[in-house]
């Protein structure tokens, strides 16, 4: 397709918002067409799921939960991200089919390649060129996140948040070529220098 799609995955609290939000101004900078979206909640739509999603009260089956996420992603790509990709145009997007693969796999213990195979159907088999993993022990993207109110997931046990961080691993392992891993820890300008380093031959 002639446009890019990146994907920014991590924490909560890991600075994804932070690094689409700089490398869009500089991708820009530099003539680029950026459209930026994010899961869940990138579309009108998006955003009454992410409401049911994030702040229904009580219990949600975690199939069910599964279910919304991949609603949200088939209307965000068949609506918004394919057609600006198509366009030849840049996507930059927070979350994607990873965050699925580690919050629904291996946070809530479903089958991961089923909740692949989900997520593919529902974006009709699109990949991300490049996918941006802000690694982040998840005590620490706890403190970042203080005096926020926690929505339904950030509300999970510790180690449910452990289980995600190592999900994710598991997948930046199993695709080095699509994954860029790098410790959140480190400085935000430094950060951005990075991702900047490996999207600029994608360009
Ligand atoms: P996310 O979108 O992954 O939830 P944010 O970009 O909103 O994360 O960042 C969460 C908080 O952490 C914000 O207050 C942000 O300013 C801060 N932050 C982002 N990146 C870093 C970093 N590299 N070091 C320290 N604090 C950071
Ligand atoms: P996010 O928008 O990153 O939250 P915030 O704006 O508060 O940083 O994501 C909301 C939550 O949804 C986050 O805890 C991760 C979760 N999530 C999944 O569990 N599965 C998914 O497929 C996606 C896209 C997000």
């Amino acid at each position: 397709m002639p446009g890019r799609f990146i994907t920014l995955e991590g924490g909560d609290g890991s600075g994804k918002s932070t690094q689409s939000a700089l490398l869009t101004q500089w991708l820009e900078a530099a003539g680029h067409t950026v459209e930026h979206s994010r899961e869940p909640g990138g579309t009108p739509l998006g955003l009454e799921l992410r409401d049911i999603i994030l702040h229904r009260r009580g219990y949600m089956a975690p199939r069910a939960e599964a279910l919304l996420y991949a609603a949200d992603r088939a209307h965000n790509i068949a609506t918004k991200v394919r057609p600006a990709i198509e366009r030849g145009e840049i996507v930059i997007q927070d979350r994607y089919i990873d965050s699925s693969v580690a919050y629904q796999g291996a946070g809530r213990v479903l089958d991961a390649t089923e909740i692949r195979d989900l997520s593919l159907w529902a974006s009709e088999g699109l990949l991300p060129d490049l996918t941006i993993l802000l690694d982040l022990d998840p005590t620490v993207g706890r403190g970042r996140l203080e005096g926020k109110k926690y929505d339904r997931l950030e509300a999970e046990a510790l180690d449910f948040h452990q289980r995600v961080r190592e999900g994710y691993l598991a997948l930046a392992a199993a695709e080095p070529d699509r994954f860029l891993v790098l410790p959140a820890t480190d400085s935000i300008d430094a950060i951005a220098e990075r991702i900047r380093e490996r999207v600029q031959p994608l360009l």
